[in-house]
C-alpha cells in the first residue's frame, strides 16, 4: 500500500457488521460477558475500546510498528512512556523540545526520580559525552520546535543500540507521512495527535507506536493502569483527521516553500529557520531522513516589539498555541509555547523574544504572502 492509500485503508478500515464505510463510534464503557472472562475481546473501555483500537491499529500501520496505542492528550503519551523508566534511570534528551514535554522531566518526573540530560542532539557527539551508567534512552525531537533542528536519526538510533538504549521519538511534526522514525532504527515513537494529525484544531490527544511485543505488553500495562486513554469520539475525530493527511502536509509543504522564499528576501527579517532551505546547518540530513520539510518555519525579527507589531498586524495568521491545522496559526515561543523553559535556558538555546514561530495552514498562499508583507512593512 503507498502512502495516501494506507492513510484509507490502514489499521481497521469500516465496519464489517454493517458495512458502514466509517468506523462506527463505540460510546460505552462496558461490555456484556457471556459467563466470567467470556468477552468479545473487550471488556472495560480503559483497557480496550473498538473505536480507539481501529485508530491504534491505523497509527501502528503508518509508522510501521508494532502496536500502537491512543492517548487522552501528546502529554499524556509522553508521560506513559516515561512509565517505561524507573526511579534511579536517566534519559537524554534533545535540548530544544517542547515545553512541556522539558517541564514534565524537570518538574514531575524528576520527583520520581527519572534524571535528564538536554543536549543538542543534532550534534551526536553530545550524546555519547552524556551516557551514563544509568542511561536508558534517548529521546529526540526532530524538527525541533522551535528552532527546526534535524538529528540523523539513523546514527542515533546506532548509538542507541550500541548502548543497549531506547530510542524514542516525537513525530509530531513530520508525520508518518513525511518521517518514519522506526524504518530508521527508532523503537518508540510519540505523537502530540493534536497537531497535523487531528489537522482541524478540534482534538487533543496523543499516539505511541512501538517496534516489538515486550515494548507492546508494558505500554499497555501502563496505559491500563494510569488510564490516561482517548474517548471514542476524539479517536474517531483523529481517524477522520487522518484521511485527509497526506494531501493536507503535501499543500501545507507547497504554501511553506513560497513563505519560505518571501521571508529569505525581506530586509525585516534577520535569520529563517527551515531545514528544507539549503543555508540550513542540517539541511543534508534532513533530505536523507524526510520526504518532506513540513509546514513549520521560525524566524527573527529582531526584537520583542517588533515581533509584537507583527503578531498584531497579521489577519490571516491565528495568534494561537499550537500548531498543523487548516489555519495559519503564529506565535512567539518565548512568550507561549516555551515559557516554561526559564530565561537564561531559552537564551542559551537561541529561542529570543524576537523568535517568532508559523504554522503554515492551506489558506491560499497570496493571501499569506499578502498579509505577512502588510504586517512586516
Ligand atoms: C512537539 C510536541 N510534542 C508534544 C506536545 C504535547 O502535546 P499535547 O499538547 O497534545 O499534550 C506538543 C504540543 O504542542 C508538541 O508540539
Amino acid at each position: 500500500m503507498r502512502r495516501k492509500t494506507k492513510l484509507i485503508h490502514g489499521g481497521v478500515a469500516g465496519d464489517p457488521h454493517t458495512g458502514a464505510v466509517s468506523v462506527p463510534i463505540y460510546q460505552v464503557s462496558t461490555y456484556k460477558q457471556e459467563g466470567v472472562g467470556g468477552h468479545k475481546g473487550y471488556e472495560y473501555s480503559r483497557t480496550g475500546n473498538p473505536t480507539r483500537h481501529a485508530l491504534e491499529e491505523l497509527i501502528k500501520d503508518l509508522e510501521e510498528g508494532y502496536a500502537g496505542f491512543a492517548f487522552s492528550s501528546g502529554m499524556a503519551a509522553i508521560t506513559a512512556v516515561m512509565m517505561l523508566f524507573n526511579s534511579g534511570d536517566h534519559v537524554i534528551l534533545t535540548d530544544d523540545v517542547y515545553g512541556g514535554t522539558y517541564r514534565v522531566m524537570t518538574k514531575v518526573l524528576h520527583r520520581l526520580g527519572i534524571e535528564s540530560t538536554f543536549v543538542d542532539t543534532s550534534d551526536l557527539t553530545n550524546i555519547e559525552k552524556q551516557l551514563r551508567p544509568n542511561t536508558k534512552a534517548i529521546y529526540i525531537e526532530t524538527p525541533t520546535n522551535p528552532l527546526l533542528k534535524i538529528t540523523d536519526l539513523k546514527e542515533a538510533a546506532a548509538i542507541a543500540k550500541r548502548h543497549g538504549l531506547l530510542t524514542i521519538v516525537d513525530n509530531t511534526f513530520s508525520t508518518p507521512y513525511w518521517q518514519t522514525p522506526i524504518a530508521l532504527g527508532a523503537d518508540i515513537v510519540v505523537h502530540s495527535a493534536t497537531k497535523y494529525l487531528g489537522g482541524h484544531s478540534d482534538v487533543v490527544a496523543g499516539l505511541v507506536v512501538v517496534n516489538s511485543e515486550p515494548l507492546a505488553t508494558d505500554l499497555h500495562f501502563i496505559q491500563n493502569s494510569t488510564g490516561g486513554i482517548l474517548g471514542p469520539q476524539d479517536s474517531w475525530l483523529l481517524m477522520r483527521g487522518i484521511k485527509t493527511l497526506g494531501i493536507r502536509m503535501e499543500e501545507h509543504e507547497q504554501n511553506t516553500r513560497k513563505i519560505v522564499e518571501f521571508l529569505a528576501g525581506h530586509p525585516a527579517v534577520k535569520n529563517i529557520y527551515y531545514p528544507g532551505l539549503e543555508t540550513h546547518p542540517n539541511h543534508e540530513i534532513a533530505k536523507k531522513q524526510m520526504r518532506g520539510f513540513g509546514g513549520m518555519v521560525s524566524f527573527d525579527v529582531g526584537s520583542a516589539e517588533k515581533a509584537d507589531q507583527l503578531l498584531n498586524r497579521v489577519q490571516y495568521f491565528t495568534l494561537a498555541e499550537s500548531l498543523g491545522a487548516v489555519e495559519s496559526l503564529i506565535s512567539l515561543p518565548a512568550k507561549m509555547t516555551h515559557a516554561s523553559i526559564p530565561q537564561k535556558r531559552r537564551e542559551e538555546l537561541g529561542i529570543t523574544d524576537g523568535l517568532v514561530r508559523i504554522s503554515v495552514g492551506l489558506e491560499d498562499v497570496e493571501d499569506l504572502l499578502e498579509d505577512l508583507a502588510q504586517a512586516l512593512a
